[in-house]
């Protein structure tokens, strides 16, 4: 079975997505800032591994990539974030943005080893400008300015062999989405899997949906 990496999966989005592909018999690899706590992550039947990863954290992260070095990362999702609110700009900026790029640079070498070689950033459609210039607010700017690194860097990733997105996972009842969001993290998530099976190299470098269209930037 394929293997995936779950950036960021104490719980909401990430939690689910660890369910599901260990449910469908993937090897999966989960991060958590509290791996000897794990609360639901550590219920999750299956072929489960944890690591600890506060993704500011860099010599975490050289940890984890030592860690994974036998292996091969067929999906990796770098699903960590923060809304953002008591927070400085600069904080939620070194955790939206500048985080999923530095865990993407030290675990490409994983990626290429797999079969699979797909790369995914959790974004968000609140960060999408559509042109306009101007802020979106703390949240928003700081995965626009995601979404700006990822194009910047997705072209010599796919030279490489990788097939990297950025995904919006909808508006889902989550701690961070609140319970007024209308989808659920299993609806979520079972559409985020569909996308991600059917990518092909013709969709490296796009903003994806959870749903399967093609967002705007
Ligand atoms: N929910 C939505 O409606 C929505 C919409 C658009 C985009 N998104 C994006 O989807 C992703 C997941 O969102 P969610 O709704 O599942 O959020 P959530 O319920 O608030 O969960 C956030 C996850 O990120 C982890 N995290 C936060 N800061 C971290 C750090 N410094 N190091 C490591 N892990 C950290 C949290 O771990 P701890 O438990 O340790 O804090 C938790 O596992 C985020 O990137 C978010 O921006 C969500």
């Amino acid at each position: 079975m394929p293997t995936v990496m779950v950036i960021g999966a104490s719980r909401g989005i990430g939690l689910e997505l660890v369910r599901q592909y260990a449910a469908a018999g993937w090897r999966v690899h989960a991060t958590t800032r509290t791996p000897t706590q794990p609360g639901a992550l550590g219920a999750i039947k299956g072929d489960v591994v944890l690591h600890a990863l506060d993704v500011r954290d860099a010599q975490q992260l050289e940890t984890l990539t030592q860690e994974v070095a036998p292996e091969g990362l067929d999906v990796l999702i770098h699903n960590a974030g923060v809304a953002g609110r008591g927070m400085s700009a600069a904080e939620v900026h070194r955790i939206n943005t500048d985080a999923p790029l530095h865990v993407a640079r030290a675990l490409l070498p994983a990626v290429l080893r797999s079969h699979e070689k797909k790369l995914v950033l959790m974004t968000s459609q609140l960060g999408a400008r559509r042109g306009h210039p101007g802020s979106l607010g703390l949240y928003g700017d700081s995965k626009a300015a995601l979404n700006d690194a990822f194009r910047a860097h997705a072209p010599a990733w796919g030279q490489r062999g990788c097939l990297a997105i950025v995904m919006h996972p909808g508006w889902v009842r989550t701690d961070m989405g609140g319970a007024g969001a209308p989808l659920s993290v299993e609806e979520s998530v079972r559409g985020i899997r569909q996308v991600l099976a059917r990518l092909t190299p013709a969709d490296h470098g796009r903003f994806w949906t959870w749903d399967g269209r093609e967002h705007p930037w």
